[in-house]
């Protein structure tokens, strides 16, 4: 019989395997799957647009190190869970981690092997659903996963998963969909739910899963992300977002006028941190079993 977290999570791979991550909302990318540029192409948007919570010398510095001490991996085994296209797997292999590489789509398991197959780099990169991992107890020194965990049918599976694999003192670092965040508040709480009057009719989880990615996609609070962390230590929360108001209809325009002219560049970086910090979208989580 199939259940309903079942067919949940089948609906959850069919969405990514229709829509692998490649960073192309606008669908303005017209490279060929597979080759050098389309990789270059996708690492250039995912990590200059995290350059300012992610890596602040991007490109000298391999992605994410203001999160990841990459010395300390070195010969040491990683686990990526949700790869997509393989950005983060290659960034890791690149700096000696032993890296295996999961994915619940064939897709994106398949773009994340020619990557390395380009690079000449080694891993172990395989389709699996991260509820249950396909590896032993305490097999692994480091997880790392970016906006993933909370696409699937149930997040809380994937965290005792997580904790089973990892060794003890070894460490997590996940990144999930915070629920309130001004993102959400601008497109789904004021567009949807009340100038749309979907407030009427709608969940408002519902509606959250509307203006994102994926065919599932929990928003989560701070304090829920510590709740679902609570078997680890040290657990730390950190907001932080893509630095842009894109999303806000008009707002490219309106800002590409106003800063540097009306608003002093300084004052916009700021701001941005500031909305960043308190009301980011991405709700960066680090724990150590
Ligand atoms: C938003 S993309 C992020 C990809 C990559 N981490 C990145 O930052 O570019 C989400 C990825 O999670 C994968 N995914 C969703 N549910 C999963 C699960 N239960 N187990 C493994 N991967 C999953 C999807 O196939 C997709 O590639």
């Amino acid at each position: 019989m199939i259940s309903d977290h079942d067919e949940l999570q089948r609906r959850n791979r069919d969405w990514w395997e229709a829509n692998p991550m490649t960073y192309d909302w606008a669908r303005t990318l017209h490279l060929q799957p597979g080759t050098p540029e389309f990789y270059a192409a996708i690492d250039e948007r995912f990590f200059r647009s995290s350059a300012p919570f992610g890596h602040p010398d991007y490109p000298r510095q391999p992605p994410f190190a203001r999160q990841i001490y990459y010395p300390a991996l070195r010969g040491k085994r990683v686990l990526e869970i949700g790869c997509g296209a393989g950005a983060m797997a290659a960034a890791f292999a690149r700096q000696s981690a032993l890296i295996s590489a999961i994915d619940i789509t064939q897709t994106a398991v398949d773009f994340t092997r020619r990557r390395f197959e380009i690079l000449g780099l080694g891993g172990d990169i395989r389709p699996m659903d991260a509820e249950h991992l396909q590896f032993p107890d305490e097999h692994f020194d480091h997880v790392w996963s970016w906006g993933v965990i909370h696409h699937s049918a149930a997040i809380e599976a994937i965290i005792a998963e997580i904790h089973r694999v990892l060794k003890p003192g070894g460490k997590a670092q996940v990144m999930i969909y915070h629920r309130h965040s001004l993102r959400n508040w601008i497109l789904a709480a004021w567009g949807q739910g009340i100038l749309r009057g979907r407030f009427l009719t709608t969940p408002y989880d519902e509606i959250l899963r509307g203006v994102t990615d994926g065919y599932i996609a929990r928003h989560v609070s701070v304090a829920d992300g510590r709740k679902l962390f609570a078997a680890f230590s040290a657990v730390r929360t950190e907001l932080t977002d893509l630095a842009d108001l894109s999303f806000i209809p008009g707002n490219v325009q309106v800002e590409k006028y106003l800063v540097g002219r009306v608003i002093p560049v300084a004052l916009k970086r700021r701001l941005d941190n500031w909305i960043m910090r308190y009301f980011g979208w991405f709700l960066y989580i680090e724990a150590v079993k």
